[in-house]
């Protein structure tokens, strides 16, 4: 979600400048709205050659602004009311004329008038032709920029409209609605270095076979998408899953119980704080067999050998890391957190009743309580885990804050 609260909605403004890859910022347009923005879209002439303001108009929910020179539109919107609205402005796609006319301080349409005119930071996502990438004149233009504060998008390596391979498609707009959210974030975990575990193990049985559980991994991949919007450098350490690593974090995949304990052992000194999400493997099958397991007629007997215990390690190895861990119960939730917070000698525990709707294994909501060592207990409502990605970071956060009194 867009931070609320602090000073209401976000607001992108979004300028659209005339390539092929326009049609990917009406996608984006949509996400943005989706995740709370407020998105007020400007085009270019080029732009709306491509695609029509009335597309942008329908999923933004405001009139787009395209022209400086139009009465209606600059007493309806105004471009120095654009600049001053504008949280961060966007240009995506842009380019290679509109940032060589950025960079050479031209402001002779509405998106470069309010370029010129806004405080906010601003973000640029070029797409064009690879050889135009690569022209040393619009190479130069970007490193000006650059030291000039405007932040960029590399473009994508792949096919390219223009029928030739190379660096030049626009990122997807999932990537560039991750680094909208990233620059409009308080950076209060920069200096962090956390190490996530996510997702289950796979326990291998035979070449074909495995045993895990069902967690899908999406708690630590949403700790560590917000641990990367707000400063932090994140190592995530993750079992198989089906989603794609947040961008910016460091992504180890492994499969066993052993492999995670090993990535995150080598990690673990540099660490300011391990949170271990993932769903580790109790136990593993006591032999792998090399062939496949034929049926049989009669019962197949699996002997399981438990695996080590990956945290409690981490607990007695302690160096003034932060250790979180997450407890999963089907019952006696708070006495078994509890325990688990002791035994483990952990900092504080996310525990939660995998028995109650919107809090099972799989799903995009958790209802969770954080409990302490100091005992405090703080049970929370149905959120996303994305908001309690969060709100167990302002938990370390203030546990750090204590901690320094102390
Ligand atoms: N954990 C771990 N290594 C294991 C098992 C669990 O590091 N072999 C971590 C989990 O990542 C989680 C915490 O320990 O953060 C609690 O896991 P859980 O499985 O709920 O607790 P267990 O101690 O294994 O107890 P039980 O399965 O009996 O509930």
């Amino acid at each position: 979600m867009a931070e609320k609260g602090e000073k209401g909605t976000r607001t992108v403004v979004l300028g659209v400048s005339g390539g092929i890859a326009c049609y990917k910022a009406v996608e984006l347009v949509r996400l943005l709205v989706r995740e709370g923005f407020a998105v007020q879209v400007m085009m270019t002439r080029g732009a709306m050659e491509f695609v029509t303001p009335l597309t942008f108009q329908a999923l933004s929910g405001r009139p787009v602004a395209t022209e400086i020179f139009s009465l209606t539109q600059e007493s309806e919107i105004g471009h120095i009311n654009l600049a001053d609205q504008a949280d961060l402005l966007v240009i995506a796609p842009a380019t290679a004329n509109i940032i060589g006319k950025i960079a050479s301080g031209v402001a002779d349409d509405l998106l470069t008038t309010v370029l010129m005119a806004t405080r906010a930071p601003v973000l640029i996502a070029p797409s064009m032709n690879v050889h135009m990438y690569e022209n040393p004149i619009l190479q130069e233009n970007i490193r000006k920029l650059k030291r000039l504060g405007y932040h960029f998008m590399e473009p994508v390596e792949g096919y390219l409209a223009c029928g030739y391979e190379g660096k030049g498609r626009l990122p997807e707009p999932q990537d560039i609605v991750e680094q909208i959210q990233g620059l409009l974030k308080k950076k209060d975990l920069a200096g962090e270095r956390f190490l996530i575990t996510a997702g289950p193990n796979h326990e291998p049985l035979d070449p074909v076979r495995y045993i895990s559980n069902r967690s899908s991994g999406k708690m630590g991949y949403a700790l560590a998408r917000s641990g990367v919007r707000r400063g932090a450098e994140v190592t995530l350490v993750s079992g198989p899953t089906s989603l794609s690593p947040p961008a910016g974090v460091r992504l180890i995949p492994v499969q066993t119980a052993a492999e995670m304990r090993q990535a995150i052992l080598q990690g673990y000194s540099g660490a300011t704080a391990v949170l271990m999400a993932a769903a580790v493997a109790d136990y593993h099958p006591e032999k792998f067999v090399a062939k496949k397991i034929k049926k049989g007629k009669g019962t197949l007997r699996l002997n399981l050998k438990p695996n080590p215990d990956i945290l409690r390690e981490l607990g007695m190895k302690k160096n003034g890391q932060i250790l979180v861990g997450f407890a999963a119960e089907t019952e006696s939730l708070i006495a078994n957190a509890k325990k688990k917070l002791r035994e483990k000698n952990l900092d504080l525990i996310v525990a939660n009743d995998v028995t109650k709707e919107g809090s099972g294994f799989d799903g995009d909501t958790n209802i969770a309580t954080l409990l302490d060592r100091r005992g405090a207990v703080h049970p929370l409502p149905l959120m996303s885990k994305d908001e309690l990605a969060d709100r167990i970071y302002d938990y370390l956060i203030a546990l750090k804050k204590r901690r320094e009194k102390e």
